[in-house]
C-alpha cells in the first residue's frame, strides 16, 4: 500500500521560498543532509514543475558513504514544461526518472530516457493525485516522499493522501509575502481540517526537525 511523507523546509513562520522564489538555503547543513537520509528511505521523491523549474534540482541521495539505490524522481507536470537542459532530465538515464502528464508523451523527454505517466486530469487540467499513487504503486514506487513546492503540498494534503509530514523548521523569519509551505486547502472550520500527532522533535544544528504522523479529519481531542 502506498504510503506518501511530505517534507517541508520552512522559516519560522512556515514560508518555503521569498517572494521572489528564493529557498536556496532556508534550512541549515544538518537539515539537509537530514532530508537525503530520509531520500533513501522512500521509492520516490515528488516535486511540482515549479519547483523543478525555479531550483533545478537533482533530487538524489548525496550522503558521505551511502551506496544504495537512489530514488526516482517524480515532477507533477501537467503539459511537459520540463526543459530537456534541467539537470533531472540530463541525468534520467542514471537514475529513473519519472513526468506525470496529462497530455501524451513528449518524444523529447522520453528521448532523453524520462519515463512519462499520462494519467486522468482534474480540476485545472492536472493530474488526479489518487491516480498518480496508483499509477507510481505499478511502477514499484509505493513510498513517495513529497518534496513540495507549496502547490503539490496542498493538493496532497487535501486529497488525504498525506500519511506522515518531515518538518524542518529553520529560525529565521520571511514574512507573508513570502510563499507559503502548503497553498490553499479550501478549509471553511477548523473541524474539518486536517489534523497530525507529533511523534518526534529533535534539534539539527540551528534548526528543528518535527516528525508528525496522520491522525484524521478534526481535533484529536
Ligand atoms: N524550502 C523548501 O524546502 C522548498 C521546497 C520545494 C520548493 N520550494 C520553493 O517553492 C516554490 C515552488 O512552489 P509552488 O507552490 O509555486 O509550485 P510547485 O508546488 O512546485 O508546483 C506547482 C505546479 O505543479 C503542477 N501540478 C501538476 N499537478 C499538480 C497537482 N495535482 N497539484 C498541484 N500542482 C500540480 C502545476 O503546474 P501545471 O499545471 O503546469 O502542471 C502547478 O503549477 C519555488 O520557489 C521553490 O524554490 C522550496
Amino acid at each position: 500500500m502506498a504510503h506518501v511523507t511530505l517534507k517541508l523546509g520552512t522559516s519560522l513562520d512556515g514560508r518555503i521560498a521569498t517572494a521572489a522564489g528564493e529557498s536556496r538555503w532556508i534550512t541549515g547543513e544538518a537539515a539537509r543532509e537530514q532530508v537525503h537520509r530520509l531520500r533513501a528511505e522512500h521509492d520516490a521523491v515528488l516535486v511540482g514543475i515549479e519547483t523543478a523549474l525555479a531550483d533545478d534540482p537533482e533530487l538524489t541521495v548525496r550522503v558521505a558513504g551511502y551506496n544504495g539505490p537512489q530514488p526516482a524522481r517524480v515532477v507533477l507536470d501537467s503539459r511537459q514544461r520540463l526543459g530537456s537542459e534541467r539537470r533531472l532530465v540530463l541525468s534520467a538515464r542514471e537514475v529513473p526518472t519519472y513526468v506525470v502528464a496529462t497530455t501524451p508523451a513528449e518524444p523529447r523527454l522520453t528521448g532523453a530516457g524520462v519515463k512519462v505517466l499520462t494519467v486522468r486530469a482534474v480540476g485545472e487540467d492536472r493530474p488526479e493525485l489518487k491516480t498518480v499513487v496508483e499509477a507510481l504503486g505499478k511502477e514499484g514506487l509505493s513510498r513517495i516522499f513529497v518534496e513540495g513546492g507549496g502547490q503539490v503540498a496542498a493538493s496532497f494534503i487535501r486529497c488525504g493522501l498525506v500519511d506522515a509530514i518531515e518538518w524542518f523548521r529553520a529560525p529565521v523569519l520571511i514574512g507573508g509575502e513570502g510563499r507559503p509551505a502548503v497553498g490553499a486547502l479550501a478549509i471553511a472550520a477548523l473541524a474539518a481540517a486536517p489534523h497530525f500527532r507529533r511523534a518526534e522533535v529533535r534539534e539539527l544544528g540551528p534548526d528543528l526537525w518535527e516528525r508528525y504522523e496522520k491522525v484524521g479529519h478534526g481535533s484529536p481531542d
